[in-house]
């Protein structure tokens, strides 16, 4: 438990990033709230938080590994139509725990339960992004935050009932 005190203003180790997104389609659908609160009740920390319209090029980075599918012109048209609310989420396991709880990509896959498997019926419009690894966390995060926007804190149950 104590290692993942901060030390000196830091968290050390243990503790990982993701970058989450609202897609537009939670945003419409007034879903904000009750997503957000699924992340919260988990343990895990918002440790940037912000509402936008992202550009082009933006979703474009994101999702470059889908360039070439045949699903990504009209991906990046979506993605962009509207506002998202965009997220660093901060815990232990982080990225593997999000991904667990927005659930399979295509919501007929996603269990009950998941945000896919509870909220979404379409493969495009499945509501939030999640990052799937370790690498692309720390390239995502940065194509929609600053480092100066991601605030380094504890929450008092963390250390105590939480990890
Ligand atoms: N076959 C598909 N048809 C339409 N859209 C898709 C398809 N596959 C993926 N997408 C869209 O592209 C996004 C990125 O795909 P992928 O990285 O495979 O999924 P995930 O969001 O679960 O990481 C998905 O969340 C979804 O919005
Ligand atoms: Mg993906």
């Amino acid at each position: 438990m104590d290692k993942i005190l901060r030390k000196g203003g830091k968290r050390k180790g243990l503790t990982e990033r993701t970058l989450v997104f609202l897609k537009p389609e939670a945003v419409m659908r007034g879903l904000v709230g009750k997503i957000v609160s699924r992340i919260e009740r988990r343990g895990l920390t918002i440790a940037a938080m912000k509402l936008l319209q992202p550009t082009r090029k933006q979703a474009e980075k994101i999702y470059e590994v889908h360039k070439g599918m045949n699903f990504y012109e009209p991906l990046i048209d979506h993605v962009t139509s509207g506002p998202i609310l965009a997220m660093v989420i901060e815990g232990p396991n982080a990225i593997s725990i999000l991904r667990n709880i927005i659930g399979k990509t295509n919501p007929i896959e996603a269990q009950p339960g998941t945000i896919r498997g509870d909220f979404a019926l379409n493969v495009q419009k499945n509501m939030i992004h999640a990052s799937d690894s370790l690498e692309n966390a720390k390239k995502e995060i940065k194509i929609l935050f600053s480092s100066d926007e991601i605030l380094e804190y504890q929450k008092p149950t963390e250390a105590q009932y939480m990890f």
